[in-house]
């Protein structure tokens, strides 16, 4: 299993975000869908150590995260958060601010290539950017560290049909080439569909269901 999550409950200002929420997901690739407001991005960030539940444990390949120092953990499991999310100064700065966090040395052009991104990006202001392009700046980011686990929240949704259709390609590729897993936040089950074998639905801060994508959301039904 790459994560399990045992009955994990949290609050945020008095109010109850996750409700004993348990899942697992295997190796390979898992959505986590579910409606705006139901905890999906909390999830995301127990599962990278950015928050610790009130209650419940969550395991990473077997190991109780609150055991592992976070930033290593972080060094493995690789976080793409929502827009906007890129610091000033160029994709390159970008990249090397990451990097160095973790005291790598970025071979720029691989993982601009790795995400879909021209060379020419390197020196491009992080302003300068289209939704699209920022959205592969940060998966370019995420790379630097050469994670084993990628956790992408919404990475596409505020991208349009064919810019979606070209992340989606450039992620089933990448986890295929350095066989990363990855979990990717979504509201759209048609993009579960398409981009995992694994599938959580998250409603108001429990696991309503979970198994093989297929199979929970009914073949052919689209
Ligand atoms: N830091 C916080 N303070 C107060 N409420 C929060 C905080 N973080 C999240 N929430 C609340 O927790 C719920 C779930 O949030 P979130 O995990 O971002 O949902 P999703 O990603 O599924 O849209 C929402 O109702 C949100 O308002
Ligand atoms: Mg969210």
């Amino acid at each position: 299993m790459l994560f399990e999550l045992d009955r994990v409950s949290l609050s945020r200002a008095g109010k109850p975000v996750l409700r004993e929420l348990s899942a697992r997901l295997p190796l390979g690739a898992t959505c986590l869908a579910g409606p705006s407001g139901s905890g999906k991005s909390t999830v995301l960030r127990l599962l990278d150590r950015l928050a610790d539940p009130d209650s419940g444990t969550v395991r990473y390949r077997g190991e109780d995260v609150r055991e592992r120092d976070p930033l290593q953990l972080r060094r493995e499991v690789g976080l793409v958060p929502q827009l906007p999310a890129l610091l000033e100064g160029t994709v390159e700065d970008n990249i090397r601010f990451a990097a160095g966090c973790a005291d790598r040395n970025p071979d720029i052009g691989r993982l601009l290539d790795l995400a879909g991104l021209d060379p020419s990006f390197a020196e491009r202001g992080s302003s300068r950017l289209s939704v699209g392009e920022q959205q592969r700046a940060m998966l370019a980011r995420a790379l630097a560290l050469e994670p084993s686990t990628l956790l992408l929240d919404e990475p596409t949704s505020a991208l349009d049909a064919v810019t979606t259709g070209a992340v989606e390609e450039t992620l089933l590729e990448l986890a295929e080439r350095l066989e990363i897993s990855l979990v990717l936040v979504t509201h759209d089950l048609d993009q579960a569909r398409r981009m995992s074998e694994w599938l959580v639905r998250i409603e108001a801060g429990r696991a309503v269901e979970q198994g093989p994508t297929g199979e929970v959301l009914g073949a052919g039904i689209r």
